[in-house]
């Protein structure tokens, strides 16, 4: 691949998606795009590059910016938010929202489903807690493709093996030959929905909890900043917000503020209004 093409990918999957690829990447845009041109008919990644040049291509750009996504997830992934989402995201929303009796939870990038499902299994086993609620669990990602298995529910034997406790397996899930498949009860709690997190989301709607894990990683300064900042005006005052192991809104961004002692669970900076408000107290007294 020419220095060139490798500057379009990029420059074209950063607007697109957000990936910031660094400049030493080009091995993996190979090994992902080379596989997409031939299934287009074109020898090379040029011609695949001069073909979306060239316009009128956008179904084989939106492919190539589907392809360079990373989809990695697994049941439960970390563990840890999901001991947060039962241990203390739920009793406290269980207590201040006992009188509307309503939760609403995004799944900021849901990959192929096993994040939102994993969130769905938790409040199934607090349904006794959770009995006369309404309860909304909306899973977006960008790409359609994982969307689709993602609504399907449907894993390899591979896929439930990796973080899925054996009695949540035999509890909310039907095996189909090799295949398992999520009990249509658990799939009916979770909404899903295609979604740009660099487009507008305003939207959706205000959520109470949102994770929004693995996937402002990959995004640059910048694009964290500008998300960090409309997931915040998507929140509850006292909502929570759960980042990826990896990630953190420190040195980001003061749209949020860690929650005590919970490692990756964040809760909107309440400070943030407060640290404005004298501002405009100073332009008033001019
Ligand atoms: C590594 S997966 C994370 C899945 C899940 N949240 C987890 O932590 O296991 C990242 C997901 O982010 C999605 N993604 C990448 N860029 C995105 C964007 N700009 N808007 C929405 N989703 C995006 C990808 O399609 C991919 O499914």
């Amino acid at each position: 691949m020419t220095p060139f093409d490798y500057d379009f990918l990029r420059s074209l999957l950063k607007q697109r998606s957000g990936l910031d690829l660094s400049a030493d990447k080009q091995y993996l845009v190979e090994s992902r795009l080379l596989p997409l041109a031939r299934k287009a008919g074109l020898p090379g990644i040029a011609e695949l590059v001069l073909k979306m040049k060239g316009g009128g291509a956008e179904a084989l750009t939106k492919e190539v910016v589907e392809a360079m996504t990373t989809n990695e997830t697994f049941f439960f992934r970390d563990k840890i938010p999901f001991d947060h989402l039962r241990e203390t995201i739920l009793p406290a929303m269980l207590q201040s929202r006992a009188s509307r009796k309503s939760l609403r939870i995004w799944s900021a990038a849901c990959s192929t489903g096993q994040e939102p499902y994993s969130i769905a299994m938790c409040l199934k086993e607090r349904a006794q807690a959770l009995s006369g609620w309404r309860v909304e669990i909306v899973a977006t990602d960008l790409s359609q493709e994982v969307l689709e298995k993602s609504r399907a529910g449907i894993y390899s034997q591979f896929e439930v093996q990796r973080g899925l406790p054996i009695q949540l397996l035999v509890k909310y899930f039907t095996q189909i030959g090799e295949l398992w498949q999520i009990n249509s009860e658990i799939r009916g709690m979770v909404q899903h929905k295609q979604l740009n997190l660099l487009q507008d989301f305003s939207h959706l709607g205000k959520f109470d909890v949102i994770f929004c894990r693995n996937v402002l990683i990959y995004f640059d300064q910048e694009t964290k900043i500008n998300t960090f900042d409309r997931v915040a005006k998507l929140m509850e005052p006292d909502g929570m917000l759960m980042l990826g192991a990896a990630e953190s809104v420190v040195g980001i961004t003061n749209a949020f503020r860690p929650y005590p002692d919970r490692r990756g669970l964040y809760q909107p900076n309440p400070d943030r209004g407060g640290a404005r408000a004298p501002l405009l107290k100073v332009v008033a007294a001019r």
